[in-house]
């Protein structure tokens, strides 16, 4: 049976700040969807990471399905006039347009999609991550899909000994999405070289070489940045991957997520933090919003989804959690010098632009030539944009 496996997320407002939705505003989410079971869908999952809502679907209409796609822009919406009512922070923040236009891709929601052939025992994770960039699964999707260091079943099983194919996207591209296509292991450090770059390259999808029909993985891409123009609060992209068998096991995602990488996002998505692995339905971290990712492991048969494994949540993710926390108050202590601030070019915030500018016109040239060129502004930041 051919499923489709819709996961798509939005920020819709949260309670005194960044940190969660209310109790009512995840209700009506939940319910919208649900709705929709036995009908639309077959089978949904409705959980929160941080300030943003995941609403996991599965149904038979393929990827990029108008109808579900709308389904999920009716229950965001629902749940936007509820948070406005309750004068929620940042009530309706990622649904950056008025009208549904087909697809919530370019609307502000992160989505990923996969439509596969169901195996007898499907297996997958559903990955959803709050203040950060896509970007931020770069890292660990390499270490799981390509690096037998951190992957054993690249050697130890034979389906997995071909490797894997990486669709890379090159997500600030001013022409649109580009997209290269790299097989590894053979091209391994050119992977490397696009990946380590997490504000521009992209894993969009990945795929097994054995089965080249079977795809692994798929990642939210869009930035919200380059939809609104102006900071609107993070990305915060969600991730499918299948897993099992022809693909790394369930296990073999975790020491790649254990690392706690620093990734680009958290306070006012200006700086940069090691990636926390936390359970479902956390709230952010008033430890200036490290960014955080929860994964939840499901079985589906026939689309139906069994009960999520929590697999953030069993004893093992403390300690880890307290190496990530021990890395962030580290760089914490530097403040406002880079790395703990990103870099000039992915600054989200306005203000800071224009004071730059501004001090740029101050600056004389040794020989008494006044006037550099423009130090020159990040995507459409203008002005003070705080989400
Ligand atoms: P979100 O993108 O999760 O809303 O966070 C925005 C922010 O600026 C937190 O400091
Ligand atoms: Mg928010
Ligand atoms: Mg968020």
């Amino acid at each position: 049976m051919r499923i489709t496996v819709s996961v798509i997320k939005a920020d819709i407002g949260s309670i005194g700040g960044h940190t969660l939705p209310s109790p009512e505003v995840l209700a009506i989410a939940r319910e919208r969807v649900e709705r929709a079971k036995g009908s639309l869908l077959i089978d949904a999952f409705v959980c929160h990471t941080g300030d943003d809502i995941c609403l996991s679907m599965t149904h038979t209409h393929g990827v990029d399905d108008s109808r579900v796609h709308e389904l999920a822009w009716q229950a965001f919406r629902e749940g936007t006039e509820k948070a406005k009512a309750q004068g929620l922070y940042g009530a309706g923040q990622d649904l950056l347009k008025d009208a549904f236009s087909g697809n919530v891709r370019g609307l502000g929601p992160a989505s990923a999609e996969m439509e596969f052939e169901e195996r007898p025992n499907e297996a997958l994770i559903i990955f959803a991550a709050d203040k950060t960039e896509p970007g931020a699964y770069n890292l660990p999707l390499y270490l799981a899909f390509a690096d037998p260091m951190y992957s054993p079943g690249l050697l130890l099983s034979e389906s997995l000994h071909d490797g894997f194919t990486f669709h890379i996207m090159d997500v600030n591209h001013t022409e649109g999405d580009r997209v290269i296509v790299l097989p590894a292991p053979e091209r391994l450090y050119d992977i490397a070289a696009l990946l380590r770059d997490t504000h521009q390259y992209v894993i969009e999808s990945i795929w097994s070489r054995r089965h080249p029909s079977e795809q692994a993985v798929a990642v939210a891409t869009s930035r919200l940045r380059n939809i609104a123009g102006r900071y609107v609060g993070k990305d915060d992209p969600v991730a499918i991957a299948r897993v099992q068998k022809i693909f790394p096991a369930t296990e073999e995602f975790g020491p790649p997520f254990a690392l706690g990488a620093f990734v680009a996002g958290d306070t006012r998505g200006s700086h940069n933090l090691p990636l926390m692995p936390v359970p479902i339905n956390t709230s952010a971290s008033t430890f200036f919003c490290v960014p955080m990712v929860s994964a939840l492991g499901f079985s589906m048969h026939n689309g139906i989804l069994s009960t999520p494994a929590d697999l953030f949540a069993d004893p093992f993710w403390h300690h880890v959690r307290d190496r990530v926390a021990a890395k962030a108050i580290e760089m914490r202590k530097q403040g406002f010098f880079e790395p703990a601030t990103l870099p000039y070019s992915e600054l989200e915030y306005g203000g800071i632009v224009v004071r730059l500018q501004r001090l740029d016109r101050e600056f004389t040239i040794r020989d008494g030539k006044a006037e550099g060129a423009p130090v020159g502004t990040p995507a459409g930041v203008e002005g003070d944009n705080p989400a």
